[in-house]
């Protein structure tokens, strides 16, 4: 069974309560329950991690490296300026893809620019929680087109 997992980063356990105006009054709790509907109707597992600390978000995604077929990412603030969160994407070798809830590019100039970008297959910004939804799907289109690393056939093996 395809993997899937979704990381979200600072600040985001304050939904429902922080600037409501931009993020909505929606819960995270509601959120992953969102998540895990969809996931359950695509027929795919997904597990779901929140974190507040930058070291927690890179271990977190080191064991993403060893169990999950794609990585969906939310990475709040740390989006804009962390490298050692984008150097642990690109360890992954993962399909990575990054979503905001907010329109990154409407909003605060600091905001406009992503480090992680470079290293996700692709970017869902500006769509709210709908973003998840919409990364799920594509997530299990990326991990369906991965290519199957096996070991040699057992002919050549000794
Ligand atoms: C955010 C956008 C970030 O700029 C901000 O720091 C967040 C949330 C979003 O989902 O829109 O914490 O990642």
């Amino acid at each position: 069974m395809i993997k899937i997992q979704v990381i979200h980063g600072p600040n985001l356990n304050m939904l429902g309560h922080r600037e409501r105006k931009i993020y909505g009054n929606i819960s995270l709790l509601e959120i992953d329950a969102l998540i895990h509907a969809e996931a359950e109707r695509l027929g795919v597992q997904v597990r779901i991690d929140q974190s507040n600390s930058e070291a927690e978000i890179i271990d977190l995604i080191h064991s993403a490296a060893l169990q999950a077929d794609c990585l969906i990412i939310n990475a709040g603030a740390y989006a804009h300026y962390s490298y050692a969160i984008r150097d642990a994407i690109a360890a992954a070798d993962l399909p990575t893809i990054e979503v905001h809830l907010s329109n990154i590019y409407a909003r605060e100039e600091f905001r406009r620019q992503s480090v992680i970008a470079p290293v996700a297959v692709g970017q869902i910004t500006g769509f709210g929680y709908n973003g998840y939804l919409m990364a799920l799907a594509e997530a299990v289109r990326l991990a369906s087109n991965r290519p199957v690393v096996s070991g040699p056939p057992s002919s050549t093996r000794s």
